[in-house]
């Protein structure tokens, strides 16, 4: 997937006595979040990319729109070559289906009405996929994501978070998906269930040729299981590269403190600083470089001027303007 130059506003559209009144000064323009930023970003065919940055900073309007379930309101979204936004209906409900999103909160993705079965057979039915027994086709989808489909009777509120995390994720695969974008999926359910859920997501992508877009606000979950890293800031990505790259050379200032380890006293699993600064708002960002009020190298040119994305070395991009005094 290739998400090219996307932007996403939020914002109320004023009705036209509203208009007029912003015309000839007696009201404020409504507040309007840009949510993403002229981004872009390749998404490789079984690959798993990694999303991270601050609460706030567009990583799920991006994975949303990566999922075909939120529109841009500029730029383009490629998939296989060809830009979603032209391709004839059949295609792009093919395209839809492809891309498969799964939510943090399995409990409010699942009708709690509905039991398991129904859950799991009610997409892949109206889109005319089943084409053997319905019984069946449930149950292997169950038993890919180690569900025990004796219990498919029984409604969500029955199971436990992490069995839910299952249904959740056999409810995705059922249409058959290429692609999941994962948000923040694992960040509700206790760190040994996380484990396990994780190690599933893995293991379908081994037997299933799974592409992956993992947004996580958990830097050691991504760098555990992501190939590549991409670094959101005020809804820009500012950095991508290589997983071991990211961790071991970060290039952007803001990575770079993203990355900043607090000092461990224990040895085992990282934990990392929180960045320094308040999170500016992105309803008025601030110019140039999003990052320069709480950037401890930001000179004049960063007040103004947007930096330009750089490779820095192969396969690893970063947008700091520090980038282009070192290279000659
Ligand atoms: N439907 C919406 N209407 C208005 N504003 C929105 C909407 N969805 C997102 N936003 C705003 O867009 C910005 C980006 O939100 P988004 O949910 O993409 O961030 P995020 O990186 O996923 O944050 P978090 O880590 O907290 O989940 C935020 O300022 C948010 O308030
Ligand atoms: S462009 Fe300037 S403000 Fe932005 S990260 Fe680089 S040095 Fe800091
Ligand atoms: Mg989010």
């Amino acid at each position: 997937m290739d998400i090219r130059k996307v932007s996403r506003r939020f914002g109320a559209t004023p009705d036209l006595a509203a208009r007029i009144s912003i015309a000839i000064g007696a009201a404020k323009p409504p507040a309007v979040v840009q949510a993403l930023d002229d981004v872009n970003l390749t998404i490789r065919a079984g690959e798993v990319l990694g999303l991270v940055g601050e609460s706030g900073c567009g990583k799920s309007t991006l994975g949303r729109i990566a999922a075909g379930i939120l529109s841009p309101t500029a730029g383009e979204v490629f998939w296989k070559g060809q830009n979603v936004a032209a391709m004839p209906s059949q295609a792009r409900r093919d395209a839809d289906l492809a891309a498969q999103m799964i939510f943090q909160n399995p409990m409010a993705a699942l009708n709690p009405r509905m039991n398991v079965e129904n859950l799991v057979a009610e997409a892949p039915s109206i889109h005319g996929m089943i084409r053997g027994n319905r019984a069946d086709y449930v149950d292997d989808y169950l038993r890919k994501v180690g569900f025990d489909p004796t219990m498919k009777q029984r409604l969500p509120h029955q199971f436990s978070g992490g069995q839910r995390a299952r249904i959740n994720i056999a409810r995705a695969l059922a249409v058959q998906p290429e692609f999941l974008v994962c948000d923040e999926s694992v960040a509700a359910l206790d760190v040994s269930i996380q484990a396990q859920i994780l190690n599933l997501f893995m293991d379908l992508r081994e037997q299933l040729d799974l592409t992956y877009l993992f947004v996580s606000h958990d830097l050691g979950v991504v760098e555990h299981i992501s190939d590549r890293v991409a670094i959101m800031y005020l809804g820009r990505v500012v950095e991508e590269a290589p997983v071991e790259e990211i961790f071991a050379r970060p290039n952007h200032p803001y990575t770079q403190a993203l990355l900043a380890e607090v000092p461990r006293i224990k040895p085992g699993k990282r934990q990392f600083q929180a960045v320094k600064g308040e999170l500016p708002s992105p309803i008025n960002p601030p110019k140039g470089c999003h990052f320069h009020p709480r950037c401890p190298y930001a000179s004049e040119r960063c007040r103004v001027e947007v930096p330009e994305r750089r490779e820095v070395a192969p396969g690893h991009i970063s947008a700091c303007h520090l980038n282009d005094s070192t290279s000659t």
